[in-house]
């Protein structure tokens, strides 16, 4: 089982009966709102970490879906980065906060990856984010899941796996 190739998407994880390979990598959703994506990997065993510091619209929600531990993205990335192989950022504010926290995960952990939901300049993270983030096309198996990525109506929006460079 290939699981870039068969999971794409949270519909597909939860609702399938795939079995995550014991070799899938760790992972930490930093910003992770409610949790959809942590609850969805928490189901098929993943070994996830999430936190979301609850800033969001003065968190007009009042639950997640699964644990979700409240940390500012810098200092979850200071806490876990070293533990994690993924660190996961989805719809980050376009804000100055997605820069420093992949510039400070390359310094605790230079080998993690980041997997980055979002606009590539637009309205999500800044253009500091996008000088620095350094995208890796070249991933055979994470290309398959982009091909299939469903982008919201109207946004123009990728699934996109790289890291922090200089
Ligand atoms: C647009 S929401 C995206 C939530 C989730 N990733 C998703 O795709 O549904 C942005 C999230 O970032 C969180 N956030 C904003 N600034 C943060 C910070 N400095 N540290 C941690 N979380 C933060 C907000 O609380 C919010 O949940």
């Amino acid at each position: 089982m290939d699981f870039f190739k068969d999971v794409t998407d949270i519909r597909d994880i939860v609702a399938s009966d795939i079995k995550i390979p014991e070799e899938i990598l760790d992972q930490m959703p930093i910003m992770a709102g409610r949790g959809w994506w942590t609850y969805a990997l928490r189901q098929k065993g993943v070994n996830v970490i999430a936190t979301d510091d609850f800033s969001w619209m003065n968190r007009s929600w009042i639950d997640t879906l699964t644990e979700v531990e409240e940390v500012d993205a810098i200092e979850a990335v200071e806490r876990y980065g070293k533990e994690v192989d993924v660190v996961t950022m989805g719809w980050p504010y376009m804000d100055d906060t997605a820069y420093p926290v992949i510039k400070r995960l390359h310094e605790v952990n230079p080998n993690a990856l980041v997997v980055y939901i979002g606009e590539r300049g637009g309205c999500t993270a800044d253009d500091n984010f996008h000088e620095h983030f350094e995208i890796m096309f070249n991933d055979p198996k994470f290309n398959k899941v982009t091909t299939r990525y469903q982008s919201w109506e109207h946004i123009h929006d990728y699934i996109l796996l790289g890291r922090y460079s200089e």
